[in-house]
């Protein structure tokens, strides 16, 4: 069986990282078919802080292919992903095709695969279309991810699931439900498997980080691209920094953001805060696992805090995965309302945090349910 996934952007290199290891634990069972697995990198990031050290952290085999597209407008990156990956696809012609999450590389390449046509000798006339962290809603249609979500679902044979509200999104949205399957959170497994050697991580030492810190990171177009709305959370995260030393690792975006505004220098200068360039994927849960509070546009991030049972105040008006609510430890506040975001952010760093618990099969084993529905879907 020929297994194609594609990767393109960081919140998808620990994603993959759990469906490689599920192949390759597959291939050791002796349970046939062997799956081949071929790994597709985009190119959609490209910087050794954004891409190469996940792979080399998270021991991802290295990419088969690389696109090298880079950056560009949606429309651009999006065309030059669809151009060069529709060739790759062709040549290779895998049984499936697996994507993950909802950046543009997921939605491109789906969009490709759906419509190409494999010569008729092949016996199936394109891959299986597979979506791991499907059915994920925000609606919020002005966010680029929701789009990437809807289409990628709407395209794909099966659907693997993370929590309840994504089972529940598909079949409202009239999706088969022979096609949803309820696997568990891959992001999940990549953190447990990683948590020790995180925790050995000398970054504290290295970076002479208080044992009491906040961590924060910013990085979505609606917080960071606009001037108006980013200074006002400089100045939210400043007055926070009054309260607790932050560590703010920063995003190519929200860099180049900070210095077109020249809002770099404050932050830079502020002896409460320190600035870094975006970290590995070890030094980064190190951090996140000793934090007192996080303070974050990020999806993932909302994840990875409610297994650790970290507090999580999440600046954006909704979240894709209410279940980080529900039962973990997300807060999730406006990104301009700040005096909730101050009053809930004090009211961690006085120890008043909620109860969590860790959602339905966050435990590690989704990579490998998912590799085990797929070798019985391919084997039809
Ligand atoms: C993308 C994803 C977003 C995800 C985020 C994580 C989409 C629509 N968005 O947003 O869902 O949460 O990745 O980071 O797919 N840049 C570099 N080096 C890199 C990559 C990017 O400097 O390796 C800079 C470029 O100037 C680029 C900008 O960052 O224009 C934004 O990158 P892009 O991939 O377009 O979107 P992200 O904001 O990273």
């Amino acid at each position: 069986m020929k297994l194609m996934s594609i990767a393109g952007a960081r919140p998808n290199f620990m994603k993959l990282a759990a469906i490689a290891k599920a192949v390759t634990k597959h291939n050791e069972s002796g349970i046939l078919p062997l799956i081949h697995h071929i790994i597709v990198h985009t190119g959609q990031h490209y910087d050794e802080k954004m891409s190469k050290s996940f792979f080399e952290e998270l021991s991802i085999p290295k990419p088969d292919i690389n696109l090298e597209v880079g950056s560009g407008t949606h429309a651009q990156q999006l065309a030059e992903i669809m151009k060069r990956f529709e060739p790759v696809l062709l040549a290779e012609q895998p049984d499936v095709l697996l994507v993950v999450g909802d950046v543009n590389s997921t939605i491109a390449c789906t969009l490709v695969a759906s419509k190409i046509e494999y010569p008729l000798a092949r016996g199936r006339k394109r891959p299986i279309l597979v979506h791991v962290e499907a059915g994920l809603r925000s609606f919020d249609r002005d966010m680029p991810e929701e789009i990437n979500r809807i289409l990628t679902d709407a395209l794909s044979d099966l659907l693997f699931v993370t929590e309840q509200s994504g089972v529940d999104n598909l079949l409202r949205e009239g999706v088969d439900e022979n096609k949803i399957h309820f696997a568990g959170n891959v992001m999940i497994d990549t953190l447990i498997q990683h948590l020790e050697k995180a925790k050995q991580s000398d970054i504290k030492k290295r970076l002479e980080i208080p044992m009491r810190y906040g961590l924060v990171t910013l990085h979505r177009p609606s917080n960071v691209d606009r001037k108006e709305v980013l200074e006002p959370l400089v100045e939210c995260v400043e007055q926070i920094a009054e309260q607790i030393f932050l560590v703010f690792p920063v995003h190519p975006r929200t860099f180049s953001k900070l210095t077109e505004f020249s809002l770099m220098d404050r932050l830079q200068t502020n002896s409460n805060i320190l600035v870094t360039e975006p970290l590995g994927y070890l030094n980064f849960l190190n951090l996140t696992q000793t934090a007192t509070v996080i303070i974050t546009d990020s999806g993932g991030i909302q994840e990875e805090t409610t297994y650790l049972g970290v507090p999580c105040v999440t600046l954006r008006e909704n979240t894709e995965r209410p279940v980080t609510i529900t039962e973990g430890t997300n807060y999730l506040l406006g990104g301009t309302d700040y005096s909730k975001i101050f009053a809930t952010v004090f009211q961690i760093l006085d120890g008043n945090t909620k109860k969590a618990t860790i959602p339905k099969f966050w435990d590690g084993k989704a990579g490998e349910r998912i590799i085990e529905t797929l070798v019985n879907a391919a084997n039809l």
